[in-house]
C-alpha cells in the first residue's frame, strides 16, 4: 500500500522493532580495525573471514544439534581465520576477542532508537550473541536503556535462522509476527524472520545482492535512518 506522499506502509502500525545485533547495530569489523596496526594489509580479510566462519559455525552447530554459545563459536571462528592467514599471535587473538565485547555502534544507532520509540514502537534484541556480550556491548555503546527487551539465543538452545529463534521473540513480547518490525543487516536473517510472518526492513548496508530463500523483506534501506519514517508511514 502507498500514500499519498508514496511512500509504502508496509511497516506502519507494527507494535514492535526487533532488532539483530551484530552487523545491524554493531560494526562487526570494528574489531579486526583496531588492530590493524598488528594485522597490516590483511584486516579486511581477517575481518571477513572471522565473520563468515562465526557464521557458519552457528549454522553447522544449529543443524548438528550441538549447541555452544556465541562466545565459543567467536573464539573458534577467529582461532580458523587467524590459522587460515598464517598468524600465531595469542596476544592478538584475546585483544580482538576483548574487542569484540566493545564493538562501535554504528553511527545513526541512538537516534533511530529515539525516534522508533516516537513512532510508538517497543524496541527489543533479538541476536546470537550470549546475555554478557550483548550486556557489554550495550555497555560500552551506553544503549541498554533503549531497549525494552534483550532476547539471546541462549534461550533457544540454537541458532538464526531456526524458526523457534524468531517464536522466542514473539513469546517474550506477547506479540503476533505481523505485529513485528524485524531488522537486520544480514540478508539470511532478514529473509528468515519474513518467512517465520514477521514484517521486514533489510538495513542492506553493504549493498548485498538479494538472497534466494524463503520470505521477502518489506523494505530495504542502506542504513537504519530510512526505518523510523516507514513506521510511522
Ligand atoms: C546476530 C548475528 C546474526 O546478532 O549478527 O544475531
Amino acid at each position: 500500500m502507498t500514500n499519498s506522499a508514496g511512500t509504502d506502509q508496509k511497516l506502519r502500525g507494527a507494535r514492535a522493532c526487533v532488532f539483530d545485533a551484530y552487523g545491524t547495530l554493531f560494526d562487526v569489523a570494528s574489531a579486526a580495525q583496531r588492530c590493524s596496526a598488528s594485522l597490516g594489509d590483511v584486516t579486511p580479510r581477517l575481518a571477513a573471514l572471522w565473520r563468515d566462519k562465526q557464521l557458519q559455525y552457528s549454522w553447522l552447530r544449529t543443524l548438528q544439534g550441538r549447541h555452544a554459545d556465541f562466545w565459543q563459536v567467536t573464539g573458534e571462528a577467529l582461532d580458523f581465520a587467524l590459522d587460515a592467514l598464517g598468524i600465531a599471535d595469542p596476544g592478538l587473538r584475546e585483544r580482538l576477542m576483548q574487542l569484540y565485547l566493545t564493538l562501535d555502534a554504528y553511527p545513526e544507532v541512538p537516534a533511530v532508537l529515539r525516534q522508533v520509540r516516537a513512532a510508538g514502537c517497543a524496541t527489543a534484541i533479538l541476536s546470537n550473541g550470549s546475555p554478557a556480550m550483548l550486556a557489554a556491548a550495550l555497555d560500552h555503546a551506553e544503549l541498554k536503556d533503549m531497549f525494552d527487551h534483550v532476547l539471546s539465543v541462549e534461550d533457544a538452545g540454537m541458532y538464526k535462522p531456526h524458526p523457534s529463534v524468531y517464536r522466542l521473540a514473539c513469546d517474550r513480547l506477547g506479540l503476533p509476527a505481523a505485529a513485528i518490525v524485524f531488522v537486520s543487516s544480514n540478508g539470511w536473517d532478514a529473509w528468515a524472520a519474513s518467512a517465520y510472518g514477521m514484517r521486514v526492513f533489510w538495513c542492506n548496508r553493504q549493498r548485498q545482492t538479494r538472497e534466494r530463500l524463503p520470505g521477502n523483506p518489506d523494505d530495504e534501506g542502506h542504513s537504519l535512518s530510512e526505518l523510523p519514517a516507514l513506521l510511522m508511514g
